[in-house]
């Protein structure tokens, strides 16, 4: 692929790795914007962009979207944390209003990882006695719990699971609920478990991130397939992993 022109709205710690991959891969970074550089929208920089790619903080995540799409201007968001304002974009961008590619987690490890739950939660169905469990760990600086891609992966294993009516935040469980632990240390970048426990042993699945890279290059990944499709797209899109 002929190198993209990319935009980064947000220039923290995941849009610092996504600068170092995209160049690695041909790409350039011809603007960023961070937190109070809203004016650098209309900037003609923006304007010559092939794609963007959002990596800021929850409450900023949607207005940032929206005016990459009225823009014309495709967007990858990494954000977590705005799942509810989602259906509205996800809306427009369904009527051909624009392009928003989103994921709670664009590790390629992380979506096999779900998949390989999909199907194990669906195997588990046949043991009824193992308890299921799920746990989170990540850096102390992380603003939701439980984590995006916990929730991701618990909408993915209660697809399975039609005893379970959903998830909780909770060490103490509820019947018929799923129960999500989560833990905030020094700067882990992200630890997820799943865990099945009967009266005689334990299943655990666990995976876990040794870094930044592996979010970043999917981001990545996902500027050059928004490139090229448009609407409401998922990494289930760029990666028919089902
Ligand atoms: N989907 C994935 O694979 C994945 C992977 C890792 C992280 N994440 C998520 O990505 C988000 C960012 O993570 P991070 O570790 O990069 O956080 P970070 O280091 O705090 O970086 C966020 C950056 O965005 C800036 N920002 C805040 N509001 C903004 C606005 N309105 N417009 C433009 N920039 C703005 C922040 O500026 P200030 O410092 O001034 O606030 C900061 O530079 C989080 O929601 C995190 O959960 C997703």
């Amino acid at each position: 692929m002929q190198g993209l022109k990319i935009v980064l709205i947000g220039y923290g710690k995941m849009g610092h790795v996504i600068e170092k991959i995209a160049q690695a891969r041909g790409h350039q970074i011809v603007l960023t914007i961070d937190r109070g550089e809203e004016a650098l929208f209309d900037d003609p920089r923006f304007a010559s962009a092939d794609v963007a790619i959002e990596f800021t903080a929850p409450a900023m995540a949607f207005d940032n979207c929206l005016r990459a799409i009225e823009r014309g201007i495709p967007v990858v968001s990494g954000t977590t944390g705005w799942t509810d304002r989602q259906p509205e974009l996800r809306a427009r961008c369904e009527a051909g209003e624009g392009t928003v590619f989103w994921s709670s987690n664009f590790s390629i490890g992380v979506n096999l990882f779900l998949q390989i739950n999909r199907r194990v939660a669906a195997l588990m169905q046949a043991a009824p006695n193992y308890h299921l469990s799920m746990d989170e760990t990540h850096h102390i600086h992380k603003l939701d719990a439980p984590s995006g891609t916990a929730i991701t992966l618990a909408e993915a294993i209660l697809s399975e699971r039609p005893e379970l009516t959903g998830w909780e935040l909770s060490e103490e469980p509820h019947t018929g609920l799923l129960p999500i632990t989560a833990h905030r240390e020094g700067e882990v970048p992200g630890i997820h478990t799943v865990t099945y426990t009967s009266e005689v042993d334990r299943i655990v699945l666990t995976h876990e991130a040794f870094g930044r890279q592996g979010f970043a290059l999917g981001a990545v990944l996902a500027a050059e397939f928004a490139h090229t499709h448009q609407g409401w797209l998922t990494m289930d899109d760029m990666l028919q992993l089902g």
